[in-house]
Parts: C-alpha cells; sequence; structure tokens
C-alpha cells in the first residue's frame, strides 16, 4: 500500500458521475446470498477489495460465486449448504466481513479460522464475541477473543434479548444471522441509536421476517432465505466525497446519479443542509428494497453546525469529509458523541486531526470528535498519507482540489477498498 500521487487543484468540478455500488449492501448480498437456496443474481456489485474478501470467504465455504462486469452470481445451498473451510478465511481490510460472517460461523456444523491485515487485529471484536457466546458460540482468539485471529466452533445456539452498548451495524446483524439459527426461539438487539439497517430489509427481500421498532430488530431461529436478485445501489459514503468536493471547489457543479438514501445513512445530506450547502436530492420511484436518488451539488457558501447524538450512525463513515468540509465553513463545527471513530480503519480522530493539520487546517481532536474552525485557506506543499485508510486517502485528494500548492499523498492504494475508480471519476470533473 505504499503508492504515492502527487496531487495539484483543480479550477473547478463539472459534470456527471455515477459512484460504484454500496459497499455495506454489496457484502449482504453476497452473504444472503450465499446462505440462501437458489441463485442470487448481484447487478451493480461493488467490486473493491472489502467485498471482494467476502467473495473469496464464502467461496472458501464451497459456494459457487461467479463475477463478470459487475454482476455477480451466488449459487446458495441453504444456511446448512456451506462447508468447513480447508483454509484460514482471510478478510483482508474488512470489518464488515469479519463481524457479520461471525455470526454465520457460529451457528455452522464445522470449525473455521478468521484473519485479517494488520488494521483488522487492532479492531475491536469482544462486541460480537460477547454476545454470540451469550447465546452458546464457542469462539476463541488472541486475546480470549477480542481480536484476530479468531478460531470458531460452530455449533448450536438459542435466542437472546440483547442490548448492545454500541449503535452497529455490523453487531446487530451478527446477532441476528446467529438468530437465525436457533431452534424456533426468538433474538432481539436492542441499540442506543438506530444502526444502518441493510440487513433488516435485505433479509426480507430474501423472505425472512424480521420485527422492527425505533431501536430494536428481532428474528426467529428456523426461517431459511429464498435467493433473489438484488440491485445495488450507488454507495452515499463514496458519493459523500464528491458531495463536499462539489460543495467547497469554485464554480462547480456536480451530479449523482443513483445514490443510495437509505434513512439511516443520509446523515450527510442533513448537514450539507444544516451548513447551508446548495444541494438537490431527485429521489426516484421507490427500488425493491432500498431508495435511490440522483443528487445535485453547487459550490456553496457554508456556515459551522454541530453534529453529535442519533445523528452519527447515519454518517459515522462520512466524518473524515465532514471534518474537510468544516474547514471551508465560517465559525465553528463540534463533532461529538463519536467515539466510535477510534475503532475504525484507523483511529479517524487522530489520522483526520493530524492531516488536516499539516495542510493548514484549524483543527483540534477531543475525546468523542473534534472541533474545526473556519473558514481556513489550505495550503498544500506537504507530504500526507492515507494511513491505509481508504477514507482518510479519498478526503485528502478532495482536499488538494483547494489546497495551494501541490500535495503528496502517501498510501492511494488504500482507496481501491470501496472506491477502485475514485482518481478516474475525480479526473473526468476536474477543469
Ligand atoms: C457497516 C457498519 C458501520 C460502518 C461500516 C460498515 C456495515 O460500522 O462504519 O463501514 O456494513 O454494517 P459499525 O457497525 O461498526 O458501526
Amino acid at each position: 500500500m505504499s503508492e504515492q500521487k502527487k496531487l495539484s487543484n483543480v479550477n473547478n468540478l463539472a459534470g456527471t458521475i455515477e459512484v460504484p455500488g454500496d459497499k455495506s449492501i454489496s457484502h449482504r448480498a453476497v452473504m444472503f446470498g450465499s446462505l440462501a437456496n437458489g441463485k442470487t443474481v448481484i447487478t451493480n456489485f461493488l467490486m473493491g477489495a472489502d467485498c471482494l474478501s467476502t467473495v473469496d470467504c464464502f467461496r472458501k465455504m464451497g459456494v459457487s460465486i461467479d463475477i463478470q462486469e459487475g454482476t455477480v452470481t451466488v449459487e446458495g445451498k441453504g444456511y446448512d449448504g456451506l462447508v468447513e473451510p480447508s483454509s484460514i478465511l482471510d478478510v483482508g481490510n474488512s470489518g464488515t466481513t469479519t463481524r457479520l460472517m461471525m455470526g454465520i460461523l457460529a451457528g455452522s456444523s464445522f470449525h473455521s479460522c478468521i484473519i485479517g491485515d494488520e488494521s483488522i487485529a487492532k479492531r475491536p471484536m469482544a462486541r460480537v464475541t460477547k454476545p454470540l457466546r451469550l447465546m452458546g458460540a464457542k469462539i476463541d482468539g488472541r486475546e480470549n477473543g477480542q481480536f484476530t485471529p479468531l478460531a470458531i466452533r460452530g455449533g448450536e445456539l438459542h435466542g437472546i434479548k440483547y442490548e448492545s452498548p454500541v449503535a452497529s451495524a455490523q453487531v446487530k446483524s451478527a446477532i441476528l444471522l446467529a438468530g437465525l439459527k436457533t431452534n424456533q426461539e426468538e433474538t432481539t438487539v436492542i441499540e442506543p441509536h438506530k444502526s444502518r439497517d441493510h440487513t433488516e430489509r435485505m433479509l426480507r427481500a430474501f423472505g425472512v421476517e424480521v420485527k422492527e421498532d425505533e431501536i430494536s430488530a428481532t428474528v426467529k431461529g428456523g426461517q431459511s432465505l429464498t435467493a433473489t436478485n438484488i440491485f445495488v445501489p450507488g454507495d452515499i459514503s463514496s458519493a459523500a466525497f464528491f458531495l463536499v468536493a462539489g460543495a467547497i471547489v469554485p464554480n462547480s457543479e456536480i451530479i449523482l446519479k443513483n445514490v443510495g438514501i437509505n434513512p439511516t445513512r443520509t446523515g450527510i445530506l442533513d448537514v450539507l443542509k444544516m451548513m447551508g450547502a446548495s444541494i438537490e436530492i431527485i429521489p426516484h420511484k421507490e427500488d425493491a428494497f432500498e431508495p435511490i436518488a440522483d443528487i445535485v451539488i453547487k459550490t456553496s457558501s457554508l456556515k459551522g453546525t454541530t453534529i453529535s447524538g442519533d445523528l452519527i450512525p447515519k454518517l459515522i463513515d462520512e466524518i473524515p469529509v465532514i471534518a474537510l468540509l468544516a474547514t471551508q465553513a465560517e465559525g465553528e463545527t463540534i463533532i461529538k458523541d463519536a467515539s466510535e471513530l477510534k475503532v475504525k480503519e484507523t483511529n479517524r480522530i487522530d489520522t483526520v486531526v493530524g492531516e488536516l493539520s499539516k495542510i493548514g487546517a484549524t483543527i483540534k481532536g477531543t475525546d468523542d470528535g473534534m472541533i474545526i474552525t473556519g473558514k481556513t485557506k489550505l495550503v498544500g506543499n506537504a507530504t500526507v498519507s492515507s494511513h491505509g485508510d481508504h477514507r482518510i486517502g479519498m478526503m485528502l485528494a478532495v482536499a488538494s482540489c483547494i489546497t495551494q500548492d501541490a500535495i503528496t499523498l502517501y498510501d492511494a492504494k488504500a482507496i481501491e477498498v470501496s472506491y477502485p475508480n475514485f482518481f478516474d471519476h475525480l479526473a473526468l470533473l476536474s477543469k
């Protein structure tokens, strides 16, 4: 991951792009297709490194998965059709693969091992190991199952009612997927704030009954999944980089087509509106299970805001690029209640504050977020790094559009995790 790129400012950004498929939905489509009975065809699948790790893991468990130019065909043989992998399941950089797969493996009839890269080895797994053990799962791993490598001996599970201390879709999904393997028992997850609900929506598309209220989701064990076809909407977390770019680069207008606007993910749109951005959202007719829109963003005059509470889970992955946006807003932007940033692909409080400071931002880290004071001229003439974190890399590439001098970005390759054609899109829009 040591590729470096020299990036210079642009006069303006204009044109239309379609960002790649949603990462969260692409992972789930492969996983649920693998657990279903029959053939699932997934279109607009994200061919990023993370989702390809998921494909690789399920192939190792005997699932036939064919990939042709953005279309993935999964031949599922049912939840019990998975077979014991003869080698270690390598999740690469992907937290979603790790945690959701732990839930699936806990109720399997075999033994398996999970390993990932250096970043995965630092990410907390106890948040999943603990509730799964309460369900009867046999999981071991480094520091008593807190970190990868993990070893799972699948077996019988029973239902639980679990109050999760964190609003995490990965934790919720792991428990619900394990819950499907219980003998007709109910499994409920209650969260402090609602996390993204792609699992609940997609399980329904696969014929599973899921009960939901404001902050909880419940499944009954013993239900099987029936194959279906899935169209993956564009990833709003990828669109976020060009939404911010369009707002902060002078004389710009960008049209983003087919962006997923699931309300549990649209915090970035709320923030852009709160800060006074010139943004138009044109919803499509409701898609089968996830809403989609075209979005138009123009250069905007911005003001600072406060981002906290139940807005945080709706934009947790967008905070790095929101911090950049805030450097171009008049006044103070306060981001709080976001200590989850510390356990993402990097400690994103440290990496955002460290890298943006290098190019002249007025930003300071706090225990649960950051405070940014704008509007600041970003200077450039610096060497910055993604630290192997795709979203830090893309945030810095967007920053380079407005820095006075060029910047050198280390570890630019990390961007392939979620947006393999990011630099092609940036070049296409740059004038
Ligand atoms: C994801 C959930 C979020 C998010 C991650 C993807 C998912 O993590 O940050 O990028 O696909 O379920 P948490 O569940 O840890 O909040």
